[in-house]
């Protein structure tokens, strides 16, 4: 590949992390979070989802295929790029690497996350918002899956906020020490909260009465 063509490639490559699939994280967490004011505010949340116009015209090209892109050219980065934690180790090294073995436990969560709640859907010829809730319940109650599932959660936020800092980095956002330093702690705020907000979500759906109320009230 050309210098230049690389280097437009990681710049789309950055951009996409934040805008769209940044912003779909964002969304998708504050969604769920729903479920931890019961299961109707859930299932009112995800049919404000399904009324938005042309919304799997705006799932393929909004999320979908920016999604493939960062994570295949993510992948490509991950298994070209030196990892040189062990020359120097700086917490900067560290988050380096992390940034790249997060990308990946990433990539295989969202494959088994999206096999098992999105592609589920497609089989269903008229699902309802309470079948997902109810579908949904009924994967978490699985104690191995919800904790598999904290650490998918988990893993996203940190790449989302660890990719956040150094996305203001390498678009003259944060030049000096000063103002990175200032920035490191902002996304160590941003994760601790963002990852309060989807392991609460986890949680409402392990939790057996979440499910009970769900399977009465289909
Ligand atoms: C919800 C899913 C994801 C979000 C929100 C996300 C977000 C981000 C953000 C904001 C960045 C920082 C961009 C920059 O440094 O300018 C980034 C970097 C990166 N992402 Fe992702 N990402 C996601 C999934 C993935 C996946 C599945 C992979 C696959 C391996 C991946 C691999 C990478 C790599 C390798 C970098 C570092 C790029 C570099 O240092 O130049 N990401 N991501």
């Amino acid at each position: 590949m050309s210098n230049q063509t690389d280097f437009l490639n990681r710049r789309l490559h950055s951009l996409l992390g934040v805008i769209p699939v940044g912003f779909f994280l964002l969304e998708h967490l504050y969604t769920n979070y729903h479920a931890t004011q019961g299961k109707e505010a859930f299932v009112e949340a995800v049919n404000f989802l399904w009324g938005i116009p042309l919304l799997p015209v705006l799932e393929i090209f909004f999320i979908f295929i920016p999604l493939m892109y960062h994570a295949f050219y993510g992948l490509y980065i991950v298994f070209r790029a030196r990892n040189n934690v062990s020359q120097f180790g700086t917490f900067r090294n560290y988050m380096f690497v992390l940034q790249r073995i997060t990308g990946v436990i990433t990539l295989v969560f969202i494959i088994w996350h999206v096999w098992q709640t999105r592609v589920q859907l497609l089989f269903d010829p008229t699902p309802t918002a309470n079948e997902l809730a109810m579908d949904t319940a009924s994967i978490l109650s699985n104690d191995i899956t919800a904790i598999l599932y904290a650490i998918g959660v988990i893993s996203t936020v940190f790449h989302f906020c660890n990719g956040m800092w150094s996305f203001l980095v390498s678009w003259g956002v944060t030049v000096g020490p000063r103002a990175q330093l200032v920035s490191t702690w902002v996304w160590i705020v941003a994760f601790v909260i963002i990852s309060y907000f989807g392991l609460s979500a986890l949680a409402a759906f392990n939790d057996p009465n979440f499910a009970s109320n769900v399977a009465t009230l289909q």
